[in-house]
């Protein structure tokens, strides 16, 4: 797609008309360049009733003597908000056909810029379909580059082409970390990732990918890395992402759970749907499209990713429930059930955090089938240990329609992961209540205090739990299918505006 603004009062190829519920007829100060016969269709419509204009809905209007139109709904009158206009040019976007061939003006009645640029933003992320592996689209979808021009006034024209632009490299981002969850497992693997976080960095002089193989990640002392992903002949991995590392001070630290395909390992999962373990590296995904949104929007400021990468396979040295492994905290692992892996490398990518002076942690994973039992696909379960914290990150979801819900970290849920026969943790809670309190309450054992080694305060850190969000949310219109990239637009929020 390339969206470009425009002054010009022509309508170039399929007419794009955003329009509030109960609205009777195009309004005189945005007749402008519409043919006589294109307003008379419109009018006829709306004056009729065809079209309700309610939020999300479409109606297309083809073969009319001037040229094709497109009519986008945003709901009712008062109070539509950005996130209407982001909806609504999503629902647009999917309703495009061959017949509205690959030029599109869009023209705004009576919206603020910041409207304008999220309709523009809607249409840009629904603009995704992950077809690698096709070789046909069997949805016959034509594939050219479609033109997109946002008619504006010459006052909007400047603001709305940064906005636009911004929106374009955050888009980036959440398609970068689209293509990584819906690749399939076979070719998505830990090595696989960490080339492509290499590869990709080249064309960033900001930005720095470090790869923690596997070698040297046993000799590092990552005993939950190692455990989770020994069994598998793909071997795990930590990949670490630095931009602007020659700032100093502190900065935001993200850690991702990048389980390339989670089978239970010796606890191995029932085979229903197991397919769709391939997603259960969203975490990382999220970290890597975050980075990309970043650099593509020019961030100067220091940031940190840590991808923790491992397949969870059984096999003959697969770890097994029963073993005890020690972490790079130095603290012991009492593994009760190989499926609970996800918290076993976040231990150590959590641990590793600290070694970068972090402003703050947040980790993204799909660890839990407990969190998608609360939550539904409607919203990632949100931990702090830092109610103000927590506070800005559920203010920066909302801030860009992506809802994270707070959770509770009890020292209840504390105390059932510490309170092992034999080691310092557990990975298991004792009961299968509260499943992914208990899971948030072990990675809370793993968070460094701000004097890392010693005793204190810890780091300000949030858990995002992200299984419910990452793929299969239905009614998030932002994508047709697949992996969502959920909380790259937060976190980009978050970082440069939160
Ligand atoms: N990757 C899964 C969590 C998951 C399950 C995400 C379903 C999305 C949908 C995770 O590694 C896992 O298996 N968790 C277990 C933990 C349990 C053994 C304590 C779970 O949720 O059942
Ligand atoms: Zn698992
Ligand atoms: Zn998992």
């Amino acid at each position: 797609m390339e969206m470009t603004v425009s002054v010009n009062d022509n309508i170039n190829g399929t007419l794009i008309l955003p329009i509030v519920e109960g609205t009777e007829s195009i309004p005189e100060d945005c007749e402008r360049g519409l043919p006589q016969s294109m307003k008379a269709q419109i009018n006829k419509v709306l004056g009729g009733g065809d079209f309700k204009a309610k939020a999300k809905t479409t109606l297309s209007l083809v073969g009319g003597e001037d040229g094709n139109i497109i009519l986008s709904g945003l709901g009712k009158g008062d109070g539509i908000t950005v996130h209407d206009y982001r909806k609504a040019g999503a629902a647009v976007f999917a309703s495009i056909k061959k017949i509205h061939g690959n030029d599109f003006t869009v023209r705004f009645m009576d919206a603020g810029v910041a409207h304008m640029a999220a309709f523009a933003e809607g249409m840009m992320l629904r603009d995704y379909s992950y077809d690698n592996y096709k070789m046909k689209d069997d949805d016959n979808e034509d594939d050219s580059t479609k033109q997109i021009r946002l008619a504006c006034s010459e006052k909007e024209a400047g603001e709305l082409t940064s906005l636009v632009e911004k929106y374009r490299g955050i888009a980036k981002g959440v398609h970068l970390s689209r293509d990584l969850g819906n690749c399939p497992p076979n070719d998505m693997y830990p090595e696989e990732f960490a080339d492509r976080a290499w590869e990709w960095a080249k064309q960033y002089d900001n930005v720095e990918v470090t790869i923690i193989n596997y070698d040297q990640a046993l000799k590092a002392g990552m005993g939950g890395l190692v455990a989770v992903g020994k069994g598998s002949s793909r071997k795990p991995c930590m990949v670490i992402f630095e931009m602007n590392k020659d700032i100093k001070g502190k900065c935001p630290v993200l850690v991702g759970k990048g389980i390339t395909f989670d089978t239970g390992g010796i606890s191995l999962k029932p085979g229903a749907n197991m397919d769709e373990m391939k997603y259960d590296m969203g975490g990382s995904a999220t970290v890597f499209g975050t980075m990309e949104a970043l650099a593509q929007t020019g961030h100067k400021g220091k940031v940190v990713g840590i991808t923790c990468m491992a397949e969870n396979m059984p096999a003959a040295n697969a770890t097994r429930p029963g073993d005890v492994i020690k972490g790079l905290s130095g603290k012991t692992i009492e593994i009760l059930n190989t499926d609970a892996e996800g918290r076993l490398v976040l231990s150590d990518g959590l641990w590793k955090a600290g070694e970068f002076d972090p402003e703050y942690i947040v980790d993204f994973a799909t660890l839990t089938g407990a969190c998608v039992v609360a939550l539904g696909h409607e919203a990632t379960g949100l931990w702090s240990n830092n109610d103000e914290f927590r506070s800005r990150i559920h203010d920066a979801g909302n801030a860009v329609d992506e809802l994270a819900w707070p959770m509770p970290l009890l020292p209840a849920f504390e105390k059932e992961m510490t309170d092992s026969k034999i080691a310092d943790t557990r990975n298991l809670g004792a009961g299968r209540w509260g499943g992914a309190n208990t899971a948030a309450a072990f990675l809370k054992q793993f968070v460094p205090n701000v004097d890392y080694d010693k005793d204190g305060e810890q780091i300000t850190w949030a858990h995002m739990d992200i299984a419910g969000t990452y793929w299969g949310a239905k009614t998030n219109n932002m994508v047709k299918n697949g992996a969502t990239g959920v909380h790259v637009r937060t976190m980009h929020h978050l970082i440069t505006q939160g």
